[in-house]
């Protein structure tokens, strides 16, 4: 895997109240506290209500702290919106960029995309950019160009070095039906050519659970993933970090 750590990058989008998302990494940094950073790197982005507290309960152990989104903005009048110097200072290392739900629910773009990876990379956060076609998309044969489109326009001027991507075919998101690992493994090898870096890490996402990852980790483009639905248990979670 040319000496790319993996990453296993939990999104717990919009469940757990501030209790229970502390009851959860309580849990989960128990489970993995053998797991050394230079093996995995573990990341797990809570809702924006539970940072402040997963972040003190995080303090000491080998589990970083991501975000879901942020504003582009370093501050001003807009409202519900979250800065990258606010994720910053709560102890955010991460923040995922451009996910799909973002792009498709609320209208994120890729220029938004663009501008939300330079604030995040402003403060020094790392932003975790995700890309991926539709199945209507993959059907008609357009995969290649989607993401081609996606990649360009989202870090058009980004130095690539300096960000983590998540590939997540839309089709297998949330769905239970991941994409095999030889097809994500082809889109990961494209997105390389691409992007024209060795040491860029590229994650896999859309149901991954325990019984899946260790198949998909073994492909040669594939540098950790991007969980959803199993990040949510702690012993799955763990199960998946330790593949
Ligand atoms: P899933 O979600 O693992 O529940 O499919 C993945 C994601 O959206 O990041």
């Amino acid at each position: 895997m040319a000496n790319r750590i993996p990453l296993i990058a939990g999104n717990w989008k919009m469940n757990k109240t501030n209790s229970e998302a502390v009851e959860l990494v309580k849990r989960l940094k128990v489970l993995v506290k053998s797991i050394k950073a230079n093996d995995c790197e573990i990341v797990v982005c809570p809702p924006f209500t539970a940072l402040s507290d997963v972040a003190k309960e995080l303090k000491g152990t080998n589990i970083y702290l991501g975000a879901q989104n942020l504003h582009f903005e370093d501050s001003g009048a807009f409202t519900g919106e979250v800065s990258a110097q606010m994720l910053k200072e709560i102890g955010c290392k991460y923040v995922i960029i451009g996910h799909s739900e973002r792009r498709q629910l609320f209208g994120e773009t890729n220029a938004a995309v663009n501008k939300k990876i330079f604030a995040a990379l402003k403060q020094g956060l790392k932003p975790i950019v995700c890309v991926g076609e539709t199945l209507s998309e993959r059907e008609r044969d357009k995969t290649k160009d989607v993401i081609k489109k996606q990649i360009t326009e989202s870090l058009a001027n980004v130095d690539v070095n300096k960000i983590v991507l998540a590939y997540e075919p839309i089709w297998a998101i949330g769905t239970g039906k991941t994409a095999t690992p030889e097809q994500a493994q082809e889109v990961h090898a494209f997105i390389r050519s691409l992007i024209k870096s060795e040491s860029t890490r590229i994650l896999y996402g859309g149901s991954v659970k325990p019984d899946n990852i260790k198949e998909l980790m073994k492909q040669k483009d594939i540098d950790g993933t991007l969980v959803g639905g199993a990040s949510l248990d702690a012993e799955s979670f763990a199960k998946i970090v330790k593949y």
